[in-house]
């Protein structure tokens, strides 16, 4: 059979890999589409964008300036996710060999907008078809599965509850079959998606069963078949005594938890409207290490938000060296349309925010050296689940580490204990034991 072929960009989070997805299964209920990663091969490319930060946002258009030039003279340009939410229709104005704009919150009209040139989607609505998707894995093995969509805060430098629209608990029937399907088709692990995971259970379209997150994993975790669950993310205003036991006596749920700081002071936590201190931020770590000693704690951070002093900074600098984070995503502050903090009078220069950024990721770079090397000759269960060049495979422990060792397709889709032998900063290298 001759197939159309789609060459997909995704951009940004977790929520955008598994909206690419599930565009894919779109596609295919109208007519199959084969994937390809060359451009001047491709019937349809979808640029899937992200527009927490301005950087992606500004190199889309020259982006759609090279895709215009090298694709078949047919080919379509749709552009999609979070960028495609905000500027909606100017993006055509601006660049008019974009054929459609479809909204993160529009996934489900893809085979709509996909013949009518220049039709935009971007509506933040919703109704039970937002959610309602075909069947489409990239990777049989790991099965990102949506929980919620949308986000109720407004944190003020987030431009995400614009683009994203208002929280939505998807039904936990609907949550339970997707995973036990995708259970069937091979998957040992899940990895539960939200912008808000832990807010589970308070903004149900229809009638539903009351249930949150914890027992939705408490009934995630009776599935048979099902051995690992993951989550992304939580956030640490909703980490409650109940939530935080679940996590720690949970066999199913891994080790491994992101808590977004995103600042250490507490007066700048307020002006970003987190809802939370840095005294409630730590006891909310100290209380993950107490019950989970083998678990690893990843976060957030944004150094230059307006008014960031460098008492502030050296909060977050402070909460850093208490926590140890495993992992660190880093950010300097970008001022978002749509987002209160745009409009704060006092916003940090460029020179300031990327000399904290630097201090912060070395001070990291020397915790992460340490926590690696201490990995030597330790032993870890890992979840194998991609295939690598040269005869490697790849997988993660119960912690979330990144293991390679050398093997083959067999073991794929099996947890295997593995001897650390070798470490380096981004994974460790071992052999099965
Ligand atoms: N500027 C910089 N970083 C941001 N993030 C969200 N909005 C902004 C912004 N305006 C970061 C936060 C969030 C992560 C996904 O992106 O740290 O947790
Ligand atoms: Fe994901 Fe936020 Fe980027 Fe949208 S703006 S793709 S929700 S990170």
């Amino acid at each position: 059979m001759n197939y159309k072929k789609l060459y997909i960009e995704t951009l940004g989070c977790a929520m955008n890999v598994r909206d690419s997805e599930h565009m894919i299964a779109e596609l295919n209920k109208k007519e199959p589409y084969e994937l390809t990663e060359k451009l001047d091969d491709a019937d349809l490319i979808i640029i899937n964008t992200c527009s927490v930060r301005e950087k992606p946002v500004s190199k889309l258009f020259s982006e759609i300036g090279v895709f215009k030039k090298y694709k078949k003279a047919s080919a379509k340009i749709g552009v999609t996710g979070c960028t495609a939410s905000h500027l909606g229709k100017d993006i055509i104005k601006r660049a008019p060999s974009v054929d459609f704009v479809l909204g993160a919150r529009n996934v489900s009209k893809l085979s709509k907008v996909i013949d009518v040139r220049h039709s935009v989607e971007v509506d933040i609505d919703h109704d039970d078809s937002t959610y309602a998707f075909g069947e489409y894995r990239t990777n049989p093995f790991k099965a990102m599965v949506n929980i919620s969509m949308g986000c109720d805060k407004s944190c003020t430098y987030c431009i995400v509850p614009a683009t994203r629209g208002d929280e939505v608990s998807i039904p936990s029937d609907l949550i339970l079959n997707e995973i036990k399907k995708a259970v069937d088709r091979g998957a040992k692990e899940i990895m539960l998606l939200g912008q808000n995971v832990n807010n589970y259970g308070k903004y149900f379209t229809s009638e539903q069963q009351k249930c949150n997150f914890t027992q939705l994993l408490q009934k995630i975790s009776a599935i048979e078949g099902l051995e690992r669950i993951r989550f992304t993310s939580p956030h640490p205003l909703h980490m409650d005594d109940e939530f935080l036991e679940e996590f720690a006596s949970n066999p199913k749920i891994c080790k491994q938890i992101h808590v977004p700081l995103q600042s250490g002071s507490t007066s700048l936590l307020k002006e970003m409207k987190r809802g939370y201190s840095k005294a409630w931020f730590l006891n909310r770590c100290e209380k993950i290490r107490r019950l989970s000693p083998e678990a690893t704690i990843s976060t957030d951070i944004i150094v230059g938000f307006p008014n960031e002093s460098d008492e502030d900074f050296e909060d977050t600098m402070d909460v850093l060296n208490q926590v140890r984070f495993e992992q660190l995503f880093s950010f300097k502050y970008s001022a978002r349309p749509h987002t209160t903090a745009a409009t704060y009078e006092n916003q940090i220069s460029n020179e300031i925010a990327s000399a904290r950024l630097t201090k912060l990721q070395a001070r990291h770079t020397e915790i992460i050296d340490e926590i690696m090397d201490a990995q030597m000759d330790k032993t870890h269960k890992v979840y194998f689940d991609e295939l690598k060049p040269n005869g490697r495979v790849s997988g993660r422990s119960d912690d979330g580490k990144l293991f390679f060792v050398e093997g083959s397709e067999d073991l794929l889709g099996k947890i295997v204990p593995v001897l650390v032998t070798k470490t380096s900063r981004g994974a460790l290298h071992g052999v099965l034991s």
